[in-house]
């Protein structure tokens, strides 16, 4: 059947290298001398109840775990943590679980991206400061698999993503609910007055069944595939929803090869390079993926040292036709991807944008781990010459209000708004857009575009997902679903709309975009990747020697490192310490 052939079967490949000797593994430091720290090192796992015999010589996996009991979308990760140590047992290993920070998307606020950048650092530490020799990262909620790879990037060790898998499909009233698409759509439909407060509520119970991630083509969705197409899961592993109990060997399996990984000194820079940035940017644009992965890729190939601009995503989506037709750009979700062949398939339709010669986390090509993938399901994963829109999902956007650039799904946007001309009706802050957008008597029309300053980086902090602006309550009322909003936030990657994002450098930091004043006219054209502000140039200089910077707030602690060292959108909003090849030393065992 359909389901076993789509999870991770392809058999892992011998050594790349000569395969280490025990005494080479960075935790012979720790376990196997003979010295005054090694006896306290080994002393203290016989006191937790292990073995010599279950850690001597034998390679040290880190499981790092980002379950918590406020993540819905990990829940089931105590268990797959069991299943990967299973795994790590049986192919000779010593795994030890490391509890990691849970950026749980729903809960934490302002934003689980305000702490992307402290996972990332404390994945990379806690490899860093203790004897692993490779790790298994698991994680899929939106920011988690970013913040992991980016720390273990950081870390140098062998390292696999086992993806939390999406969760089962919404239902309600015997109809299919999607995550997030739905939840926006169904509260315009309750500010309308189409549905009840009882039917929100039967929604709320029907639209998160099972443990794992959104099950939308949301950010989650689309990093897990990314992850896959840069070659640090295995093969489908991404796409297996997580109550399936595919699901659940794929851990083990990837247990057994974290281990042969090490043996063979299968690191990260030998999986990494641009041809494999270039495959996970093609990915995402054939899915119709997350605008947030625009940010987390750029941010993952700095961290390896690999030059990327965001003008790169715009030369892939002009050539890679969308192929996905999952929701939010399409009909489907996530559990029908993976009965449709999920990611392996995918890929193997893709192969002639995709470069078949990149290493994974197998040991083998990209190529070789998808050969043979068949599509079981045309309708959802598309043909290359019937595709679900012809180009990639996300354009790049240019002008003199967003000289550093801004992106748009254009994939998930009304079509007659991709070239739009209209009044700016502008908020400086959330706060402000909250209220005003219920007002009975706000005077807007639905060719305004909404504009949202300071929700990026520095402004938002972090940069929240407020970018898909609510639509005036008067003209939900109306029957309108779509209209022109532009804010330096991002959105989530469930949302929909013609939201133009990212725009760089923020309003906060002073970036032209800080000038645009309600009543003026801004154009769009997404043929030809403009975003304009139709003033004098001269005005809008004026405007920028006039601006003045907002009263910015005290902050201590972490809050203070973010501020001082998040770059803007268009740089991936890594802290610039963190970009810099590996500055920290192994550390010395005195
Ligand atoms: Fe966790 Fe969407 S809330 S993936």
């Amino acid at each position: 059947m359909a389901i076993a052939a789509n999870a991770a079967t392809v058999d892992c490949e011998g050594p790349l290298r000569s395969k280490k000797r025990p005494d080479e593994l960075r935790s012979h430091r720790w376990l196997g001398v003979s010295n005054l720290r090694s006896f306290g090192h080994r002393s203290r796992l016989l006191q937790i109840g292990y073995d010599r015999e279950d850690f001597a010589g034998k390679p040290v996996v880190g499981i790092i775990n980002t379950w918590s009991d406020i993540n819905p979308c990990h829940a089931h990760l105590r268990t797959r943590a069991d299943e990967v140590k299973r795994g790590v047992w049986q192919a000779g290993g010593f795994p030890l679980e490391l509890p990691a920070m849970s950026l749980s998307e729903n809960f934490m606020k302002p934003t689980t991206m305000l702490y992307r950048n402290l996972l990332a650092m404390e994945t990379e530490e806690l490899i860093r400061s203790q004897p692993i020799d490779g790790v298994v990262l698991l994680g899929g909620c939106d920011k988690t698999i970013p913040g992991l790879l980016m720390g273990a990037i950081s870390a140098g060790v062998p390292a696999i993503v086992m993806p939390a898998g999406p969760m089962l499909r919404g239902n309600w009233r015997g109809g299919v609910l999607g995550s997030g698409s739905d939840t926006w759509k169904y509260w315009d439909e309750l500010r309308a007055g189409r549905i009840t407060d009882d039917d929100w509520h039967e929604i709320e119970g029907g639209i998160a069944r099972s443990f794992g991630t959104c099950m939308t083509m949301g950010t989650a969705a689309t990093m897990m595939s990314v992850a896959e197409a840069l070659g640090f899961t295995l093969p489908g592993a991404s796409s297996i929803p997580a109550a399936d109990s595919a699901h659940a060997r794929a851990a083990g399996e990837s247990g057994r090869r974290i281990v042969e990984m090490i043996w063979d000194d299968l690191t990260p820079d030998r999986i990494l390079d641009a041809a494999a940035v270039d495959n996970a940017i093609t990915v995402q644009q054939a899915l119709g993926g997350s605008t947030n992965a625009i940010i987390h890729v750029l941010a993952i190939a700095r961290r390896a040292g690999i030059p990327l601009q965001l003008e790169r995503f715009d030369e892939i989506a002009r050539r890679v036709p969308l192929i996905a037709d999952v929701r939010p750009s399409g009909r489907f979700l996530m559990e029908d991807f993976y009965y449709a062949g999920g990611l392996r398939a995918f890929l193997n339709r893709l192969a002639p944008f995709l470069d078949l010669a990149c290493i994974t986390v197998t040991g083998r090509t990209l190529g070789e781990n998808i050969a043979g993938a068949q599509v079981w399901n045309d309708e959802l994963i598309r043909p290359l010459d019937n595709p679900v829109f012809s180009e990639g999902g996300t354009v790049v956007l240019r002008g003199n209000i967003a000289p550093d650039g801004a992106v748009m799904k254009s994939s998930a946007a009304d079509p007659r708004l991709l070239r739009h001309r209209g009044p700016a009706l502008v908020f400086e802050s959330y706060d402000e857009m909250a209220a005003a957008v219920e007002r009975e008597d706000l005077e807007v029309t639905a060719d305004h575009v909404l504009v949202l300053k300071n929700a990026g980086p520095q402004g938002g902090p972090g940069m929240p997902e407020w970018g898909m602006l609510p639509i005036p309550l008067r003209l939900v009322r109306a029957g309108v679903r779509d209209m022109v909003r532009i804010s330096d936030a991002r959105m989530s990657g469930t949302s929909y709309g013609a939201c133009i994002l990212h725009v760089a450098p923020e309003a906060y930091v002073g970036g032209p975009f800080a000038c645009v004043q309600t009543g003026d006219t801004i154009e769009v054209d997404v043929e030809l990747r403009r975003l304009h502000l139709d003033i004098d140039e001269r005005e809008l200089a004026r405007r920028r020697a006039a601006w003045v910077a907002p009263a910015r707030p005290a902050v201590s602690g972490y809050g203070a490192i973010f501020a001082a060292h998040v770059s803007q959108a268009d740089s991936g909003c890594d802290f610039d310490v963190s970009e810099i090849p590996k500055t920290i030393a192994e550390p010395e065992i005195h």
